[in-house]
């Protein structure tokens, strides 16, 4: 089953992306109130011997290093420009689809859903129409919970549900970073909520990861796969909801927009349906620039071109989690 999803808000530049794949368009897969509600199944735990855990403790070192070198500020900035691809969907977009990034994060896509219809909100530090009067743990809590300040949850359209797993370190450094964005007066539609939305966690995001989960290479990378929710797009819809338990990376799922429809693909470790006979080199190369093993175009919402900035330590560790992602066929 797959769910269309109607958003609109920037349908000129929707209109000019036709034909350019490529083009950072999200198309969210959440359409259909089957889903709400539904209950998730805990993911197993991974397991991995002691080999690649010496090969490992390396990497971890050159990752500690490269993470003290940084500030909050500079962490919070990498992480919402690469791999929680927020300005995929709260930077405006103009001609082709193109982010206008001198209105960064200023309020972006919309979606019209049966049960809601809400507009990507301005995150600039302006005091009025953006978050500039929110205190720090009120939008801390909002990143956990997707709660706002007033109590109200917002429509997970925002991936709130893959949230919880951040750890504290990075949700200050989130938070530390939004403080530094320019404010920037622009006011989104109120959104409009039919029923009350329920918050979910994703599998293995029920709770924060600490600083010794991240220094184990594949624990990082299920980090970076839930915190960029790549799951969510990767895992079919049933009558229920979302198939984690089932069928957790198996692709199928349908997302029609201005390129025609693409349909998100088998990332497990199969190697007949999904990634287990590609490269390490391949599998990033369709992470960063968005070309499939035999070289053609990979079409959008997956948003390459800010996942093209991470570190190649990042990389490296999202890629040793999807090997150990069980086949499914
Ligand atoms: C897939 C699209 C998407 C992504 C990715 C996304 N958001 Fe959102 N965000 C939304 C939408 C849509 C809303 C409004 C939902 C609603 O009104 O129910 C929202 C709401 C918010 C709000 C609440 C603001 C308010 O005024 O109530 C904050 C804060 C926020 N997002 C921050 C972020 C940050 C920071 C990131 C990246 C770490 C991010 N978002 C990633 C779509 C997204
Ligand atoms: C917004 C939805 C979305 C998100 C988020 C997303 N993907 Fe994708 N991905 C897709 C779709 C759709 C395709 C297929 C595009 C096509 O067929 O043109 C795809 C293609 C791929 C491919 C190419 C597979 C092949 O057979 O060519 C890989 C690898 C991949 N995604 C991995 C990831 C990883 C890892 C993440 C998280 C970092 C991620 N995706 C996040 C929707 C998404």
């Amino acid at each position: 089953m797959s769910a269309a999803s109607h958003w609109s808000g920037a349908s000129q530049a929707i209109e000019t992306t036709i034909g350019t794949p490529g083009a950072a368009f999200v198309v969210f897969p959440l359409a259909d109130s089957t889903r709400l509600g539904i209950i998730l199944t805990k993911m197993g735990r991974v397991t991995w011997s002691g080999f690649s855990r010496l090969v490992g403790l390396a990497l971890i070192a050159a990752m500690i290093g490269t993470a003290l070198a940084q500030t909050p500020v500079e962490r919070g900035k990498y992480l919402v420009n690469t791999i929680m691809t927020c300005q995929n969907c709260h930077t405006p977009k103009g001609d082709r689809g193109v982010p206008i990034f001198t209105r960064d994060l200023s309020g972006g896509l919309s979606w019209d859903e049966p049960p809601f219809k809400v507009t990507a909100s301005n995150i600039t530090q302006d005091k009025t129409h953006g978050i500039g009067a929110w205190t720090d743990a009120q939008v801390k809590a909002l990143l956990r919970t997707g709660k706002r300040p007033t109590g109200v949850q917002l429509a997970e359209i925002m991936p709130t549900n893959f949230y919880g797993i951040i750890t504290e370190r990075d949700t200050d450094a989130i938070v530390a970073y939004l403080r530094t964005v320019k404010p920037i007066d622009n006011t989104v539609p109120d959104p409009v909520y039919k029923i009350a939305l329920p918050h979910v966690a994703a599998p293995g995001s029920e709770k924060p990861f600490t600083e010794a989960d991240l220094a184990d290479p594949v624990k990082r990378g299920f980090y970076l796969a839930t915190i960029g929710h790549c799951f969510e797009c990767h895992t079919p819809m049933g009558p229920k909801g979302r198939e984690f338990a089932s069928a957790y990376g198996k692709g199928g799922f349908d997302f029609p927009g201005p390129w025609g429809v693409s349909t998100s693909r088998n990332i497990t470790s199969s190697k007949t349906k999904g990634l287990g006979d590609w490269s390490d080199a391949e599998i990033k190369r369709a992470i960063t620039q968005g070309i499939s093993r035999d070289g053609s175009h990979l079409k959008p919402p997956m948003g390459f071109e800010f996942y093209a900035n991470m570190t190649d330590a990042d990389l490296n560790a999202l890629v040793a989690y999807l090997r150990t992602v069980p086949a499914k066929e």
